[in-house]
């Protein structure tokens, strides 16, 4: 049968406390030559999943990289293609990506185009990674012009996901991943809002069992909305279903993270850009005041900003946004909430 290029195929994905240390268990049926790949702030974590899959007896490397933004680049992809060959990795070999949003974007992106795409498992470590960026099957690296300008959509076989590897997490990493969070409650969810009201303290403590309740939470609203346009292909003629629903805050972010050369982390920058972008809501009678304070006043509350920095011009701004991929037929689009829990894609 052929397959609808809408489709997303959801790949296996495990929640679960304590999933780290049975990796090897889990991965050995996608190959049997293995490469890990993560960033150096988490290198031991990178070194016990290797002995672990060497133990297991399965054939395995380590690549590590340098944290940041700026590895999720085509000169690193290009590093990364040229080790690969140099370990001796073929058509049927696996990578696994170890790491938040950068090292799955770049480690997917690099598994798709290596050998015309090879089998990658994704493994993330930071809150963004395993609330957001491990689901929905975008992978990508920036050029200077914009932030994923290159990019495939292309699953994981299994995303395997032990949320007490955020125990490590700087406080920092926990608020910056909540806002994509806070996003999807936003978007398709009241009474997640309301829960994550309620457990803040718990979310930024983290404590184990709310910690997996938050992920699994977000996860099952992003599979919801990718599921129907796995491509993103489903735009101006179908609001309420288009994946671009989750660009909610992302227009403003993306052009703020830009500017700032990326001082401003994606999270912080998109807690901006959804106070922002609410501002639009309410002018144009899709959101009422009382829910736009409600959404701002969380996102305070999870310790992320909310003002829009003053060094930068609205015709900056401006600009910023120009070079995003979220323009139709020449005009910007913007996804919209019209409450808390509903949100819609319109051209501003
Ligand atoms: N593909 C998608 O659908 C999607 C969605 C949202 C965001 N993203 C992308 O994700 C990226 C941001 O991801 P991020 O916020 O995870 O940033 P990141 O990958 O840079 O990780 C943040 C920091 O945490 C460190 N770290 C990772 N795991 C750790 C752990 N367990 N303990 C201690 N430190 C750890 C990293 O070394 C890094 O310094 C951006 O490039 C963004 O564009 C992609």
């Amino acid at each position: 049968m052929t397959k609808n290029i809408m489709e997303y195929e959801v790949p296996k994905i495990r929640i679960e406390n304590g999933a780290f240390k049975k990796i090897p268990t889990h991965v050995g049926k996608y190959s049997t030559k293995f490469t890990i790949i993560t960033d150096g702030h988490i290198k031991k974590l990178g070194n016990d999943l290797l002995s672990a899959m060497r133990k297991f007896g399965l054939s395995c490397n380590l690549i590590i990289l340098p944290p940041g933004e700026h590895t999720k680049s085509i000169s690193f992809a290009e590093k990364i293609a040229t080790h690969l060959v140099h370990l001796g990795n073929k058509r049927d070999s696996c990578l696994i990506a170890l790491g938040g949003g950068v090292i799955g974007d770049l480690t997917g992106f690099m598994a798709s185009i290596f050998m015309r795409g090879i089998n990658y498992v994704s493994v993330p470590t930071t809150m963004l990674a395993m609330c957001d960026s491990c689901i929905g099957g975008k992978t990508g690296v920036d050029l200077p012009e914009g932030k994923n300008l290159l990019g495939t959509f292309y699953n994981p076989k299994e995303v395997i996901i032990d949320p007490l590897l955020v125990t490590s997490l700087p406080d920092k990493q926990i608020k910056i991943g909540m806002a994509e969070v806070i996003k999807h409650a936003v978007l398709a969810d009241a009474q997640f809002f309301k829960f994550l009201n309620r457990n803040t303290t718990a979310i930024l403590s983290k404590k184990p069992t709310v910690l997996k309740q938050t992920i699994a939470k977000s996860v099952q609203i992003k599979l919801s909305i990718v599921k129907k346009d796995g491509r993103e292909m489903l735009q101006n003629t179908q609001k309420d279903v288009s994946r671009m629903l989750l660009n909610y805050g992302h227009t403003v972010g993306h052009a703020l993270e830009k500017l700032s050369k990326f001082e401003l982390s994606h999270g912080e920058a998109i807690a901006i850009g959804m106070v922002a972008e609410n501002r639009i809501a309410v002018g144009k009678k899709l959101l009422k005041e009382v829910d736009a304070v409600k959404i701002e006043s969380l996102i305070k509350k999870f310790g992320l900003p909310t003002k829009m920095p003053s060094q930068y011009s609205p015709a900056q701004l401006k600009t910023a946004m120009g070079m995003d991929k979220k323009h139709i037929d020449g005009k910007l689009f913007f996804a919209l909430p019209l409450g808390i829990g509903k949100a819609k894609i319109m051209h501003v």
